[in-house]
Parts: structure tokens; C-alpha cells; sequence
């Protein structure tokens, strides 16, 4: 879609580790606290996602909505967003706050929140 606004990933190249691939099955989500900052960490179809844990609309915490596994509902307003992705589905203009997030040879999840 031209001109559609595409997710951001924040980055600054600082990976701290977080929970094992273990801990987070195919289908699950959890939030984890790095640098202060909460993030929502995402197992979408065994590929791992990290994102904001904060809602676009009001800031609603992300963790405490429904994941079917694909889409990401928030629970204050029933926003909701492509879980691989971060974009929304409803709205479609709004985006979630995307992490950088890698899963090492030993299933350990590294998150960069940009700080
Ligand atoms: S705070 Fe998430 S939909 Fe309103």
C-alpha cells in the first residue's frame, strides 16, 4: 500500500536478554521489564515479536488484552493489531511501538528497545 505508514523499529544496537524461547510457546504472550521499559513479547507462529506493552490509543497495557495466536486484541478499547507485524487491523492507521528482538542458539530471547 503506498503511503501507508509502516511500523517503526526502535533500535540502538544494546541486546539484553530476556526469557528463553522455552517460556514462550508457540501462540503465547508475555511482557518482560527491559531498561525500565515494559515489553510485550510475542510468539507468532514460533517466530518471536517484542513490542511496546503500551496501546497506541490510550495506553492501555497490551499484555492484559486476547492473542489468538495471530491477532493482538487490547482489552480497554478492543483495538486491533497483526501480531507479526505490529500494524493495525482496527484502526488500520495505527501502529504498535515494534522492539528489535532476536532468539539466540540456545533459545534465549535478546530484546533492543533503542536505549
Ligand atoms: S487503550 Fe487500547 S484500545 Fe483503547
Amino acid at each position: 500500500m503506498e503511503g501507508a505508514p509502516t511500523a517503526q523499529t526502535a533500535q540502538s544496537g544494546q541486546w539484553r536478554e530476556t526469557i528463553n524461547l522455552d517460556e514462550l510457546w508457540e501462540g503465547d504472550m508475555t511482557s518482560v521489564t527491559v531498561e525500565g521499559e515494559t515489553v510485550l513479547l510475542m510468539n507468532v507462529g514460533g517466530q518471536v515479536r517484542a513490542y511496546a506493552n503500551t496501546c497506541p490509543h490510550q495506553a492501555g497495557p497490551l499484555d492484559e488484552g486476547d492473542f489468538d495466536g495471530e491477532t493482538l486484541i487490547c482489552s480497554r478499547h478492543l483495538w486491533e493489531f497483526d501480531a507479526d507485524t505490529g500494524c493495525g487491523i482496527n484502526p488500520d492507521n495505527a501502529r504498535l511501538t515494534v522492539f528489535g528482538c532476536k532468539v539466540g542458539d540456545d533459545g534465549t530471547i535478546w530484546v533492543d528497545t533503542g536505549r
